[in-house]
């Protein structure tokens, strides 16, 4: 008997891979299924440390298997139980209170920014405080380099555009935000279109800089915002935690500023598990906002004109990610009931990134690769690597053959920039950094490298080998 022909889906990895748009994904996908053992992929924000050093003991050992309520239907954005627990453990980190009903969970921070690009095309109702809803086209302001994530969270469903503001690559401003710059860009944008743009996005911490915006830049660009402007302002503040010692400026959460008090209406926060947890695959994110046409977007509306499923339910919080997260917000260490696990876990995490961030620093330093850094910077989980000089630069004829890796997403770098993320990524040096091009850097050469992907001794080992690999590049004559 034979069979007919039909066809069939995609199930190659390498066809797979060529098909992943996004350069960070199709990285994670590569190392997973498709590279040598060897290689070492430092380009992707994972964390590892707090898992291998006590998640799985203090939390997961103890996680009996899936109990019978978790195969059910549930809350889409969380359990009123779950809502509370996170609340709290937001609380604690922004130094500030956050209410449980301003908490509303969804498949992940990429999805939370997406679920507010829609709601915030919603009008305030009945005499609510709030600028006019916004509308397709409307431009999203950005500080770049940029997580490329914004992109597809902003602009594929939702259709605003995202509108870079470009910090100065050089001089002593280098990679620094100012007001100035984000009302340049605001006022170049509106000459440009005609349109002012109406959603400011800050990261904070930053991805890929690290760095923690502090307070009174914060207040003073909100003020700006609210005042000046109808601007909405979006804080990603999903790496609150990863804070090292010793920090000059220190974090200050959206919902911690005077702007807040005065005027919630306007500032809408997101956060998750994936980076300061390291529970990257679980994908789970919240939308904190007071906002009413958000609120209304998240919990859902029941009107007899109107009635709307709650944003989340096509996205959701769901009764999986509700047994394992619930899990690990409940657990109390080493199951005494004295402390919670959560509190542990992230007073444990600050310890493990200084150390680590300190390590990895110095190894840096003694292979003379350079970063962007001021002394007391905070880093998150990343260094920005200056590989400028090495532009353009290739290692003695015929000593070395970068062969390209097969991401296809790469396509739009600089070429440079590419091959040396080539060179970096092949065997023998085989790391990965993530190109800064992906993440709209405005100048080329510089990649982002996250010390966090790996332990300590395997991040150092690798910085050798980028050492003795950028070592070989000379001018060709
Ligand atoms: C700034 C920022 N926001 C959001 C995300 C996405 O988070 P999630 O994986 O929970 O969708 C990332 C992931 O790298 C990120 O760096």
């Amino acid at each position: 008997m034979t069979t007919p022909a039909t066809p069939t889906g995609l199930n190659d990895a390498a066809e797979l891979l060529a098909r992943i748009p996004d350069f960070e994904q199709a990285l994670a996908f590569y190392h997973r299924h498709l590279a040598p053992d060897e290689a070492v992929d430092l380009s992707v924000a994972e964390n590892v440390l707090v898992y291998d050093d006590s998640m799985q003991k203090m939390v997961f050992d103890h996680t009996a298997l899936l109990p019978e309520p978790y195969i059910h239907y549930m809350s889409a954005y969380g359990t009123p139980e779950l809502r509370e627990q996170v609340a709290a453990l937001l609380g604690k980190a922004w130094g500030a209170r956050v209410s449980a009903g301003d908490v509303f969970g969804t498949a992940g921070v990429g999805s939370a920014l997406e679920c507010l690009a829609f709601a915030l095309q919603d009008a305030p109702r009945n005499g609510e405080p709030g600028p006019p809803p916004l509308v397709e086209g409307d431009a999203v302001l950005i500080p770049a380099p940029y997580w490329q994530g914004f992109n597809w969270s902003f602009e594929q469903r939702p259709k605003l555009r995202c509108v870079p503001v470009d910090l100065p690559t050089e001089g002593p401003g280098r990679f620094r935000l100012t007001l100035d710059l984000v009302k340049e860009r605001f006022r170049a944008h509106e000459r440009q279109t005609g349109r002012q743009p109406r959603l400011l996005v800050l990261t904070n911490p930053h991805n890929p800089l690290g760095v923690n915006y502090g307070k009174e830049l914060l207040e003073e660009i909100y003020a700006w915002a609210i005042d000046e402007t109808e601007l909405h302002i979006i804080s990603d503040e999903i790496y609150c935690h990863s804070q090292v010692d010793g920090g000059r400026i220190p974090f200050t959460s959206a919902v911690a500023l005077d702007a807040y008090r005065k005027h919630p209406e306007r500032i809408h926060v997101v956060w998750g598990f994936a980076k300061d947890f390291g529970l990257s695959g679980f994908r789970t994110g919240f939308v904190v906002s007071k906002y009413g046409p958000v609120q209304r977007a998240m919990l859902g509306t029941q009107g007899i004109e109107e009635k709307k499923h709650p944003m989340s339910w096509f996205t959701p919080f769901d009764s999986l990610k509700h047994y394992v997260i619930g899990s690990l917000l409940s657990s109390t260490v080493n199951g005494s009931g004295s402390e919670l696990y959560t509190d542990y876990a992230m007073r444990r995490y600050r310890e493990l990134l200084s150390a680590s961030f300190e390590r990895v620093k110095d190894r840096l330093a003694a292979n003379d690769i350079g970063f962007v850094y001021l002394e007391g910077d905070n880093p998150a989980q990343f260094f920005w690597l200056d590989l400028q000089e090495y532009l353009g630069k290739r290692p003695p004829e015929g000593s070395y053959a970068a062969t390209p890796l097969p991401i296809a997403a790469g396509t739009g770098l600089d070429r440079d920039e590419l091959w040396l993320f080539n060179y970096l990524a092949a065997p023998p040096t085989g790391v990965s950094l993530l190109p800064g091009g992906t993440m709209h850097s405005p100048a080329p050469g510089f990649f982002r490298l996250c010390f966090t992907a790996r332990q300590p001794e395997e991040v150092c080992e690798a910085v050798d080998r980028i050492g003795l690999a950028l070592g070989k590049l000379v001018i060709l004559g």
